[in-house]
């Protein structure tokens, strides 16, 4: 993981790199660094820590220079220390930031290390600086870069800048983000348009093998033949108020409070009055859609999360089985595709490893095609993937994904409507469903109110160190998806099970230190959920019910609280809000750092 900016300019850069890294914190957050040439030497300043303690060096020693590169870190190789933190040096000569993975950095380090070199870090970054000083000859950083490339195995977004050279980066990619944004006198490069948003709105992506040599007034782009080539450029507004928090207190709270519009901008040009629009996903998709007899998900986390709850919808609506795969488990098995199997990867950032990864092994396979649900338009896994529908949910900043999961079931929802319209099914259903899709926004925004009744349980819950999530059906991935929210941000245990599992093991655990934190919405399990949750209720569990219906149901411990009534369809994206409220209340009663918690970051560009 990890984000890497460089920039050429006609004024000072510190402080415009420093911005840049911040909007990229979430990529890594660990310890960060800067190099900035300075004629006739190269300052480098790191810190161990957040963007901050760097700015915080940077106010101190008043670095000024027209050219520099800098890192955020996540940590792979070697603990997060000033001594691993980026820019890597050899010999006060070449300095690099690298966000990626070395994969034969111990055949390589051997190497240089044979020859001389002495490293000064545990990364696997590090040899990178040595290996471009290898072949540095000629006093020509591009070619040397071109050359250390060749012997990279692995993933890898460079920026380099060398000694000699007072006014030029050099910069290169494969498999790891890497883009260059064109400005007026000044030219960048980085691993997010977000790390430039308030510099430019010209972006040129670069492809897997490309090298660049980049000047404040220009930019020359190599393939992997080393062939100057042409890239398009690409006009982004990114909305610099999304990149901020604004009136809330954190990102997350922010992303939570933000879901009836992003709800509504997932839907904008896609719902006709009584049915979902044609080829939403593109031209061509409901050809594909028509021959579809199966799909296999595959994604990471909470997207993961978002394709268990897909199942249940396209088994219904769309009457076509449906396989739900981890990509990190996936991309190492061999599976059997059956005729007709649509690939379907589902995430956020477009960029995460092992769901990149996965959709490469299966385009290999004997697939119908592939589609991807994704949030960012330039994200690799959406220019990869033979179909695309953007959830549009804007930039998520926060690491714990909220406005991203619901857009995610909004979209597979709209997916299977699509794939069941192209094979005539279910048109009664489809109508159903587009009107509860109309009501979406303003259902999410009445499940908000629950937040009054949610931080009065808060307290209670923040005291515990282990907490137990119960739901049925549908509902079961939405109490794994709450589990995975509670534990990521407010690093409490926490585990989901299916409330009809209980009695099966998990009933053991259950006495007056643990928190049940249980759904119950109207539908045809309400009763034996309740069954379930009196079981809980006899053994001295303190329950903490959502639910529509407490006339059913009494709590001796624990509390009830209202859900506004809402249609079976989007029930599930509805329930999922009080728990994302849970969460953030329950970790900043505890304190924690919650839009970056500890070991976490937002986009896991490494395997
Ligand atoms: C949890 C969370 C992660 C991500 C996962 C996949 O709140 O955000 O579990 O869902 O890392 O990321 P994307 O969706 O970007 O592929």
């Amino acid at each position: 993981m990890c984000g890497i900016i460089g920039a050429a300019s006609s004024r000072n850069v510190g402080k415009l790199l420093i911005q840049g890294l911040h909007k990229m914190e979430y990529r890594g957050y660990d310890s960060a660094g800067i190099a900035l040439h300075q004629k006739d030497h190269v300052t480098r300043l790191r810190a161990l820590g957040k963007v901050q303690a760097l700015e915080d060096l940077m106010i101190e020693h008043k670095p000024k220079s027209k050219l520099g590169i800098a890192h955020t870190r996540w940590a792979t190789h070697g603990k997060p220390s000033e001594a691993n933190a980026h820019p890597h040096a050899s010999n006060e000569q070449i300095y690099i930031v690298h966000n990626g993975i070395i994969e034969n950095y111990k055949e390589l380090t051997k190497k240089l290390k044979d020859s001389g070199y002495q490293f000064a870090s545990q990364t696997d970054s590090e040899l990178i600086a040595h290996l471009i000083h290898h072949h540095y000859k000629n006093n020509d950083l591009l070619c040397a870069m071109q050359s250390a490339t060749k012997e990279l195995e692995g993933a890898y977004a460079i920026a380099a800048v060398d000694l000699n050279h007072k006014d030029q980066l050099v910069i290169a990619r494969y498999k790891s983000p890497l883009l260059i944004g064109v400005g007026i006198e000044e030219n960048f490069a980085a691993s997010d348009p977000l790390a430039l948003a308030q510099l430019t709105s010209n972006f040129v992506f670069l492809e897997d093998g490309d090298t660049a040599v980049v000047k404040k007034d220009s930019y020359e782009i190599f393939d992997a033949k080393s062939k100057s080539v042409n890239r398009d450029v690409t006009h982004l507004d990114i909305e610099t108020s999304s990149v901020t928090k604004g009136e809330f207190s954190h990102f997350m709270e922010k992303e939570i409070f933000e879901q009836p519009q992003s709800a509504s901008n997932t839907l904008e040009s896609r719902l006709g009055s009584n049915d979902v629009l044609d080829n939403i996903f593109g031209l061509g998709s409901s050809e594909i859609f028509a021959k579809t007899k199966r799909i296999q998900f595959v994604a990471c986390g909470t997207s993961l999360h978002a394709g268990k709850v897909g199942r249940f919808w396209f088994e219904e609506i769309a009457g076509i089985p449906c396989y739900v795969d981890f990509a990190s488990e996936y991309r190492y098995r061999n599976p059997l595709v059956e005729d007709g199997t649509l690939f379907v990867t589902i995430s956020q950032s477009g960029e995460t490893a092992d769901t990149l990864a996965a959709l490469r092994y299966a385009r290999d396979k004997d697939y119908l095609s592939t589609l991807s649900i994704c949030n960012v338009p330039t994200s690799s896994l959406a220019r990869e993937s033979d179909h695309v529908l953007f959830t549009n949910a804007g930039p998520e900043i926060g690491v714990a994904s909220t406005k991203a999961f619901t857009t995610q079931l909004v979209s597979l929802l709209l997916l299977a409507m699509s794939i069941a319209k192209s094979q005539d099914k279910n048109p009664i259903m489809r109508e159903a469903i587009t009107k509860e899709l109309k009501d979406l926004p303003a259902a999410i925004d009445e499940s908000l109110d629950t937040k009054t009744a949610i931080q009065k349980i808060t307290p209670a819950i923040a005291e515990k160190n282990n907490a137990l999530f119960l739901g049925r059906g549908i509902f079961f991935p939405i109490v794994q998806e709450g589990a995975l929210k509670l534990k990521e941000i407010s690093y409490i245990h926490a585990e989901a099970y299916p409330a009809g599992e209980l009695k099966h093991g998990p009933l053991a655990l259950v006495d007056d230190s643990i928190p049940i934190v249980a759904l119950s919405p109207e539908n045809d399990l309400t009763e034996k959920l309740i069954s379930n949750l009196e079981e809980v209720k006899a053994r001295g569990g303190t329950l903490y019910v959502f639910g529509e219906g407490q006339d059913q149901f009494t709590i001796d411990s624990g509390s009830y609280i209202g859900m506004p009534k809402c249609n079976k369809f989007i029930a599930p994206i509805i329930y999922t809000i009080p728990l994302q409220i849970l969460a953030y209340y329950v970790a900043c009663h505890r304190g924690t750092d919650l839009d970056q918690p500890r070991n976490l970051a937002k986009s896991v560009t490494v395997e």
